[in-house]
């Protein structure tokens, strides 16, 4: 079942946090979660009223009004990551599940906070780009005999990091590293595992590379990339095979062709072997696969949340524990102005 009218089962959840990204994207996902939409929250009332009045619910301005009022059993917040720890723990005090947006919190040790006060409720972070697609086919391809082991990796994004990082995390401020770094660290790290340590090197506007190596033996190079869009890409270089994400969807698995240099006269070879294969959405249809709400990941990332909360698991993907090992790298490559970072295990 696809759409929320059909589901039998449902979750009775409340959303908190009104704003851009949740009228354009999380709303319109709920059409087709498992879920029952009781009430939104956000301390613009009027906002939260006007939100309530189309989605036929209840509107509070405060999370803790709302958890009082209304039976829920889970929690959506789409909030910032400066107010995401503290509405995470109250929200786990008040017996509830958590969904959040990233960044999930301004500093780690908040994300170790968030993580003591979880007990046996469900915590999802939305990490679109580890849940979207075309990262579900890179983590299975990547894992599989025939790719062979992981050797690299390589990501190609628009970011800048801000010098003096010490100062930075102290002052607890906004920037871009904090605000969108996370998208490519968490698709790097969903599919290359925990990183063992960083090294930032950076031209003077902050533009330059964020090395990564990764505790099973990968290196990554995290580019961080100038100019306008498109400049966003991934790859992953294996063994026999690598794997390459353009635009967030078309994904091209290059397999190679039997070659041998100075003898080999033909460059398509017999059969299905060989070369390479590409997916990419198909665009002919009003069907749900080629919509941004499906190809960029927001409803793998809350349909995983319903499900391990309907079935009583907790999450594995987009856990507390990953959003926590992606805060370290955050920190170390902000920080380390060309030393190698270690990072904690
Ligand atoms: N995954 C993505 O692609 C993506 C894209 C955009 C934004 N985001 C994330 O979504 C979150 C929201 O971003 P946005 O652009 O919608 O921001 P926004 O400022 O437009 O919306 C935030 C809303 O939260 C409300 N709010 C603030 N404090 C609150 C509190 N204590 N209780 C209840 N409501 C409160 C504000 O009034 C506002 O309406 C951020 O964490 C952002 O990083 C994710």
């Amino acid at each position: 079942m696809t759409y929320q009218r059909d589901f039998t089962k449902k979750l009775r959840v409340g959303v908190v946090g009104l704003g851009s990204h949740c009228y354009r994207n999380i709303l319109p996902t709920l059409h087709y979660l498992p879920v029952e939409l009781r009430a939104v929250c956000d301390i613009n009332l009027e906002l939260a009223q006007a939100t309530a009045r189309e989605y036929g619910c209840k509107a509070y301005a405060s999370p803790p009004d709302m958890y009082e009022q209304e039976s829920l059993d889970a929690v959506l917040l789409v909030v910032s990551p400066f107010e995401h720890p503290r509405l995470a723990i109250e929200a786990f005090r008040a017996g509830l599940h958590v969904w959040m947006e990233k960044p999930v919190a301004v500093r780690a040790n908040e994300v170790e906070a968030m993580i003591a006060e979880r007990g046996d409720r469900v915590a999802v972070v939305g990490f679109k780009k580890a849940f979207m697609p075309a990262a579900q086919k890179a983590k299975e391809v990547v894992r599989s005999a025939e790719f062979g082991a992981l050797h690299s990796l390589l990501a190609v994004y628009p970011m800048s990091l801000p010098g003096n990082g010490q100062a930075v995390l102290e002052a607890r401020k906004f920037q871009n590293w904090l605000g969108n770094g996370c998208h490519p660290l968490s698709l790097l790290m969903a599919v290359g595992g925990k990183v063992a340590a960083v090294t930032s090197h950076l031209a003077p506007n902050g533009r330059g590379v964020v090395l990564l190596e990764f505790a099973d033996g990968a290196v990554g190079n995290f580019h961080l990339a100038s100019g306008p869009q498109p400049i966003e890409s991934y790859s992953f270089f294996g063994e026999r095979a690598h794997l390459r994400i353009d635009n967030s969807f078309r994904v091209t698995l290059e397999r190679g062709i039997p070659s041998q240099y100075g003898v080999t006269t033909g460059y398509i070879p017999a059969g299905f072997d060989s070369g390479a294969i590409t997916w990419e959405p198909q665009n002919c249809l009003a069907t749900l696969e080629n919509k941004a709400l499906f190809t960029q990941g927001f409803y793998q990332e809350l349909f995983y949340f319903c499900q391990c909360v309907l079935e009583g698991k907790a999450a594995e993907e987009g856990s507390l524990e990953f959003a926590l090992d992606v805060m370290k790298v955050y920190e170390a490559a902000l920080v380390s102005d060309g030393k190698r970072m270690e990072i904690d295990a």
